[in-house]
């Protein structure tokens, strides 16, 4: 998304970076370890799904860090790996929307962007487009970092807490990209890691030009479609040295979809060579509308779609590096633990996202829980797994 505001971006190019190179290249040092020995390393990714400028009180970073601090320790005792913790934080202030408006009560008003392009608030002036709200940005952005940072050191925790955005406001992430004075590369300094959503894969589009410019670990999400060249080429573009661990593929395909495409994505990246590590995003392929228009997702689901994932890469000889949640530390209610045919009896009652419908702490313990037990499935999820592999 290009807000055209030009001026914004020549004043973040004036201003401090959010993070220090130096994490940026550990990051992706870690990263091509992940692929050399992805018996050692497993990534979480974790956060809001929005990310709401007010989040970036003291109190509320620290609550974030503690909880997925305890989520990544957890996992490295289930999975007996060292896991590398990547936040939805520090920057996830912007998302791209299906539809464009939205009604509420009879009246139709532009469909909120995140907190970097117009407000929650269902009023005219509130949803406008506002191109300073990307300077707040990187100040709510900086102070999260820096509240991070004084967290990890005062509590003396070895850990390090990355941080990562989806790439989606061009002059945001442009205005953060330097030229390093050592290696002279360019890295984007307002995320250790950036990802491409999967409706801003467009090849001859200007975020996959910038984002074939820099030098940090990429995330690229894929939906449920057919592996084309489109997408090869942008592997390709994206990668063009083969650095080992530089891409991170997030496959959310949804837990009825993922046994038919899993296989032929794997495949085909497997033909091309490229050396990426792979990811679940159990949560966006599993997304859907109750009655009066909340958003849900069922554990169930996310369970199965986790399940099935580490099962194919097991068939297929690949390694299963990682995954990606939405989730809150507070215990919400916006996915639901029954299945998607009682989801209009469940209780919303603790709904605070302003986008997708996040996990709960007790939801992403049974997620977790998963990569522990290995991919156990029910006989005819087997079945049908085989059939596609054999194709
Ligand atoms: C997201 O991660 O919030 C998102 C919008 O994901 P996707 O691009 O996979 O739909
Ligand atoms: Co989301």
């Amino acid at each position: 998304m290009i807000i055209e505001n030009f001026e914004i971006e020549q004043q973040l190019l004036q201003k401090q970076a959010i993070v220090k190179e130096n994490d940026i290249k550990c990051l992706s040092n870690i990263l091509t370890q992940t692929f050399q020995y992805p018996e050692n390393y497993f990534i979480l990714q974790i956060g809001d799904c929005a990310e709401p400028f007010k989040d970036s009180a003291i109190d509320i970073v620290e609550k974030k860090c503690d909880f997925y601090l305890q989520m990544a320790n957890m996992l490295e005792v289930y999975l007996q790996k060292e896991v590398i913790l990547i936040g939805r934080i520090a920057g996830q202030y912007a998302k791209p929307r299906t539809d464009s408006l939205e009604t509420q009560k009879g009246q139709t008003l532009p469909v909120y962007r995140g907190d970097m392009i117009n407000e929650f608030e269902f009023t005219t002036k509130s949803r406008q487009i506002d191109s300073n709200r990307i300077l707040e940005a990187y100040t709510h952005a900086k102070s999260v970092v820096t509240h991070i940072d004084s967290y990890i050191f005062r509590k003396n925790i070895e850990k390090k807490i990355f941080t990562s955005h989806e790439a989606l406001v061009l002059e945001y992430d442009r205005g953060l990209t330097r030229t390093s004075q050592t290696s002279l590369k360019k890295f984007n300094y307002s995320a250790h890691t950036i990802w491409l959503g999967n409706r801003s894969r467009d090849l001859n589009g200007p975020q996959i030009e910038y984002l074939s410019s820099v030098h940090n670990p990429i995330g690229i999400k894929i939906g449920p479609t057919e592996p084309n060249q489109d997408f090869l080429d942008l592997l390709e573009r994206l990668n063009p040295n083969r650095i080992e661990g530089k891409i991170y593929l997030m496959t959310r395909l949804g837990a009825n979809l993922v046994h038919i495409y899993l296989p032929k994505i794997i495949k085909a990246v497997k033909q091309l060579k490229m050396p990426v590590l792979w990811c679940v995003d159990p949560m966006h392929g599993n997304t859907f509308k109750i009655k009066n228009g909340l958003k849900v997702r069922s554990i169930l689901d996310i369970l199965d779609e986790c399940k099935i994932t580490a099962y194919i890469h097991k068939k297929m000889g690949t390694c299963l590096s990682g995954v990606h949640l939405e989730a809150s530390y507070e215990h919400v209610s916006e996915c639901i633990n029954t299945s998607k045919s009682h989801a209009e009896l469940e209780k919303y009652d603790y709904y605070t996202s302003m986008c997708d419908p996040r996990l709960n702490p007790d939801q992403v313990k049974r997620v977790l829980k998963t990569f522990k037990a290995g991919p156990i499935l029910k006989p005819n999820i087997q079945n049908n797994i085989t059939k596609e592999l054999l194709i």
